[in-house]
């Protein structure tokens, strides 16, 4: 019987030496043999066999298959940010001479290591809009892996998983996606044929903004050679922090339905306001992204992002707020706004904003915990001050 994902997150290994209720925090780095020729199990990649944490750790194992189980993985693993997760996962495929087909429209330091960075390693990077990453089989050779995030960070814009798989299959690549705005509450892209899901632990799977973390989830073949890459890399988290995001993993559903509900409310006050130009949210039926959101959602997330005139609107209205935190970040239980020219997509050229379709007046929010009868006044007051 498969159970549904909030009993996954909640029930994972055992504390079997004094059955307390929390799996407990294994702090060592290092783990005696008992016998010399044990050693062969390492060599052998036993997966209960533990020697050195950066390999691997109880308490790390433990949210791995918690995190393997919400996104319906064979494997996961865990690293100590998103960006580790997300550098391991794609070093781990691409090699020099390949070609990596990327949603130009990215996570800011996501664009960058594959701007910047892969180049460098002689691997050539298309970026590409969303039609063209549908039909890039037909553009591009050599073509190893398929980059891509939906909801798009930071206007929640949704691609088409189904069509971005199709592309890749025919191109005979790899898919990897970035899950981090939907949560695996809200969206499982394993199940929709994607190869490796990747996410930022540090937003909802923490979920209480004072934990780093990331997460790799895939086929056991595929987390194999990303697990190469943590070994060597060295992005391993800290166990104290492991039990951390356990502990967050035990409200995950309850916190993204909530967020979820808040967030659709909300949507549908800032439409109603005069000040606000645009509301990108792919729950409102208005949107473009509904169609496709509703095709491979369960939930519409917790992200919106609203459009004012300019940025010293953006500015003001964000300056304004009570409740709602500036800052960047997001998927915490406290409601935080951001003005991506000013954070994530801060240093990108104006071409480069156009085609993110980042605009100055833009203010992407974070909807939390916090009533959200509260929230809408806060919002109302500060839409008031501009
Ligand atoms: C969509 C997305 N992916 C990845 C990352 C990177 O994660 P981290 O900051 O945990 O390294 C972020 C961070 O903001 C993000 O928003």
């Amino acid at each position: 019987m498969t159970r549904d994902k909030a009993t996954r997150a909640i029930h994972g290994r055992k504390d079997n030496l004094y059955r307390g209720a929390n799996f407990p925090i294994y702090t060592s780095t290092t783990f005696a043999v008992e016998k010399s020729d044990d050693y062969d199990k390492f060599i052998g990649d036993e997966e209960e066999f533990y020697i050195y944490s950066r390999y691997s750790n109880p308490t790390v194992r433990n949210v791995e298959e918690k995190i393997a189980a919400l996104e319906n993985a064979e494997d996961a693993i865990v690293f100590s940010s998103g960006m580790a997760a997300i550098t391991s996962a794609v070093l781990a495929f691409a090699k020099k001479g390949d070609t990596i087909v990327a949603l130009r429209r990215l996570y800011g330091m996501a664009y960058r290591f594959l701007r910047d960075i892969l180049p460098g390693l002689g691997v050539n990077v298309e970026f590409v809009d969303e039609t063209d990453l549908y039909r890039a089989h037909k553009n591009f050779s050599n073509v190893r892996l398929y980059y891509f995030e939906t909801p798009i960070n930071p206007t929640t814009d949704c691609i088409s998983i189904e069509k971005t798989v199709h592309s890749a299959r025919k191109a005979g690549a790899l898919t990897i996606m970035d899950n981090t705005f939907a949560s695996p509450v809200n969206q499982n892209p394993l199940d929709l044929g994607v190869d490796v899901v990747v996410h930022s632990a540090t937003k909802y799977i923490g979920g209480h903004s004072d934990i780093m973390a990331g997460a790799v989830a895939s086929s056991r073949k595929l987390t194999k050679a990303v697990r190469d890459m943590l070994k060597a890399f060295g992005g391993c988290i800290n166990p104290s922090d492991a039990y951390m995001l356990d502990r967050s993993l035990k409200t995950l559903a309850v916190r993204v339905e909530q967020q979820n509900r808040s967030a659709q409310r909300i949507a549908q006050f800032f439409l109603r306001q005069k000040k606000v130009l645009d509301v990108c949210y792919p729950g409102l039926p208005s949107s473009k992204s509904y169609k496709v959101a509703k095709k491979q959602m369960t939930g519409f997330g917790g992200m919106l992002c609203i459009e004012l005139d300019s940025l010293a609107s953006a500015k003001k209205f964000c300056d304004s707020l009570e409740l709602g935190l500036n800052a960047t970040s997001l998927g915490g239980v406290e409601t935080l706004v951001s003005i991506p020219v000013l954070t994530s997509h801060i240093k990108m050229s104006p071409e480069e904003l156009k085609s993110a379709n980042v605009t100055e007046g833009m203010v992407r929010i974070s909807i939390g915990l916090e009533n959200t009868d509260d929230l809408i006044l806060d919002f109302k007051n500060a839409l008031g001050k501009i």
